[in-house]
């Protein structure tokens, strides 16, 4: 994949092995990959380097991931994952030290614009943590809708599950993520 996406203050393209210090550096932390399912804290240069690789063999129909550069620099990781046809998973994460100015929402209608417009994506869907109120704040704020409770999901981090819940974009309601990839703080 060879995509570069970019919006008022970001570079989104895909992450390359030269970037593994810098996301180790924005990324291995407790705060931030405790709110994810798979990623284990901590991860380590060899974890970073090992995903990076792996998606840089991404199916680029089912899969998309990009790292998020503000000023050239990797502060972050964006992507969608196809959870079945036509549906796919959003899943982002930044570092803590970026946080609060509006990133991972200029960032997130940018990815979504782009799985409706080149993927063909039917329905963009994202599990969160019950807890994590920031997260589902940038979903509201992408244009999602909330779609309730699911199963609890496993945090690598925490080692254990966890409420979770659901939202959901549909194609019909794109123009949202349109509007979040273009606001500024
Ligand atoms: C959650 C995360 C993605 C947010 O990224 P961000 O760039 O700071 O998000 P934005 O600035 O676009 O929006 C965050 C919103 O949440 C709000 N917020 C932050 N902390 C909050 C809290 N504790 N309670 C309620 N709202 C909160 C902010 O005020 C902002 O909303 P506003 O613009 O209406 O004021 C980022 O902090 C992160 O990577 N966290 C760790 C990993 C993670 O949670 N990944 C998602 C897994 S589903």
């Amino acid at each position: 994949m060879s995509v570069r996406l970019t919006t008022p203050r970001l570079v989104l393209r895909p992450p390359v092995l030269a970037d593994a210090q810098a996301l180790v550096a924005a990324l291995d932390h407790r705060s931030v990959l405790r709110e994810t399912e798979s990623w284990a804290y901590p991860s380590g240069a060899g974890v970073f380097r090992a995903r990076i690789e792996g998606f840089a063999r991404q199916d680029p129909r089912h899969d998309a991931t990009f790292a998020i550069c503000r000023s050239g620099v990797p502060v972050g990781l964006i992507g969608l994952h196809r959870r079945k046809r036509r549906v796919f998973g959003l899943g982002y994460m930044l570092s803590p030290r970026y946080a609060g100015r509006g990133l991972v929402t200029e960032a997130a209608g940018a990815v979504c614009a782009y799985g409706f417009e080149r993927m063909k994506a039917e329905a963009i869907v994202a599990n969160v943590f019950t807890d994590n109120l920031a997260s589902r704040r940038v979903l509201e704020k992408t244009g999602f809708d909330f779609r309730g409770e699911v199963a609890p999901g496993w945090s690598a981090t925490r080692r254990a599950n966890f409420p979770r819940v659901e939202y959901a974009l549909e194609r019909a309601q794109k123009a949202a993520c349109y509007k979040a990839s273009e606001r500024s703080a």
